[in-house]
């Protein structure tokens, strides 16, 4: 069975730099690369640090997956999530909005879902996906119990993604529905690197990476996933009695 590789980095800066080396030798491997990107906190780092490489990079042929999206939220209200992106990653990057596929929040949620996964499947899958984690464990809004075959959907928010959210967006209302792609999509992916920095998400990490794989636990499936590269700060990583 694959077992994550980890990669324990200093702090936040150098897991940063860390996973834009991995993200960088996979563009230059391959420049048509199928990029899964999240948003959240925790890659934002990395994307700055891929846009200060921006003369480095050739992502004239990439294509940038969405992960996830508020039900009903379009690109114009300041919660959208492919707005986020689209500010901190591929606009900064030269990446047109063409060569975003993204989860159309303005049709039917179930059509909007698969289109996403037709399209996904026409260009071949991801190559790469980068993801963070919940502190429910959840990927995406794969939110728990999710399993290893759920498709790309529409959810309900837990309560805690709620609060996550929340600190996103300040005062602004948190939707309670959300369109993530499955687990089922992420885990075929042929390669996923997990980021996840700071002492809070110490005891998820651990248990996604080394505890019973459940859908209690969505981000346990990784355990069985192809390639999988934990890049984590120490912080997330060792309890003070093993720093
Ligand atoms: P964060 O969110 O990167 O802001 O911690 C991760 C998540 O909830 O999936």
């Amino acid at each position: 069975m694959p077992v994550p590789s980890v990669l324990v980095c200093e702090d936040y800066a150098d897991l940063s730099r860390t996973a834009a080396d991995l993200v960088a030798e996979r563009l230059a491997q391959k420049p048509a690369l199928n990029l899964l990107a999240a948003t959240g906190n925790t890659p934002m780092g990395l994307y700055a640090e891929l846009v200060s490489r921006r003369d480095a990079l050739d992502v004239s042929r990439v294509r940038v997956f969405q992960l996830d999206e508020y039900a009903g939220v379009g690109i114009e209200d300041r919660r959208s999530l492919l707005g986020w992106l689209v500010r901190s990653f591929t606009a900064p990057l030269g990446i047109p909005e063409d060569r975003i596929v993204r989860l159309d929040t303005a049709i039917e949620p179930a059509a909007a879902c698969a289109a996403f996964e037709e399209t996904l499947r026409e260009a071949g899958g991801f190559d790469l996906a980068i993801l963070g984690i919940g502190s429910n464990g959840h990927l995406g809004f794969n939110e728990p119990p999710s399993d290893a075959g759920a498709p790309t959907r529409e959810v309900t928010l837990s309560a805690q993604s709620v609060e996550t959210s929340a600190g996103y967006w300040g005062d602004a209302e948190v939707p309670t529905r959300a369109l993530t792609v499955g687990m089922r999509e992420l885990l075929a992916s042929r390669e996923i690197v997990l980021l996840a920095s700071g002492a809070p998400k110490r005891a998820i990490v651990r248990r996604a990476l080394g505890g019973a794989v459940t859908p209690e636990v969505p981000a346990s499936f990784l355990q069985e996933a192809k390639r999988v590269t934990a890049v984590l700060d120490r912080a997330a990583w060792c309890g003070e009695d093993e720093a």
